[in-house]
């Protein structure tokens, strides 16, 4: 099984890069294959909205996106760690989000449909204030991201109050928490909402 890893902050070593080693950590112990890609180290322009993908399903901008492309294709479940940035996703991971209107594009009836979906993916989300809100649109760009795939959101760990790059260390009920979740989640899934803290789905 392939798990396909997404850090989508771009301060590496941070928080969502901390929260997503320790759920690497739990998926690694039944031996599962991980990928871990930093959006930070790649060049992923914006989609343009040339919609060229609607016909071919292949999008025109060549950069590297292309490698993600083939490397979500062949995932078996895909996670995403972010932080929270202006009640939203970072742009760069956004970039790559909006760019998989390919896949949707070339996957739109298994995408559209309600059948049973043999892929899965899972969230890790933090940010620094205790909105009520605060990861409710995160999580249904996450959701719909993943229903381009298709695959289907499994669980999500959202943690509030986390400033500071490193700032997750102190907690480390979180990140024990992260790992049962990585190892639950490799395993072949587990409860379709996993947080201890709060979420909307
Ligand atoms: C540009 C920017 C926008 C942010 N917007 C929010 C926000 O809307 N709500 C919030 O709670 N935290 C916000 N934060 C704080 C981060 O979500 C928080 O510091 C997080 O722990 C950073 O995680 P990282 O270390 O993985 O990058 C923002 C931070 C930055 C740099």
């Amino acid at each position: 099984m392939k798990i396909l890893t997404i850090m989508g902050s771009p301060r590496k070593g941070g928080n969502s890069d901390l929260l997503l080693d320790a759920f690497l950590a739990g998926a690694g112990e039944g031996g599962a294959f991980r990928e871990k890609i930093a959006v930070c180290d790649l060049k992923i322009s914006p989609c343009t909205e040339c919609l060229a993908c609607e016909t071919t399903g292949e999008c025109v901008i060549g950069d590297d996106m292309g490698e993600v492309y083939r490397q979500l294709i062949e995932a078996d479940r895909v996670v995403i760690a972010s932080p929270i940035f202006f009640y939203g996703l970072p742009g760069q991971l956004k970039a790559l989000i909006d760019r998989c209107q390919a896949l949707w594009y070339r996957n739109r009836e298994e995408s559209d449909g309600t059948g049973e979906r043999k892929r899965s993916g899972f969230a890790l989300l933090v940010g620094a204030t205790r909105g009520k809100n605060l990861f409710t649109g995160s999580l249904l760009t996450v959701r719909y991201f993943l229903d381009t795939l298709p695959a289907r959101l499994e669980g999500s760990l959202v943690y509030r109050e986390i400033e500071e790059k490193g700032a997750i260390l102190s907690r480390p009920d979180a990140l024990e928490e992260a790992m049962k979740a990585g190892r639950t989640f490799a395993g072949g899934g587990g409860p379709r909402t996993s947080t201890g803290t709060s979420t909307i789905l």
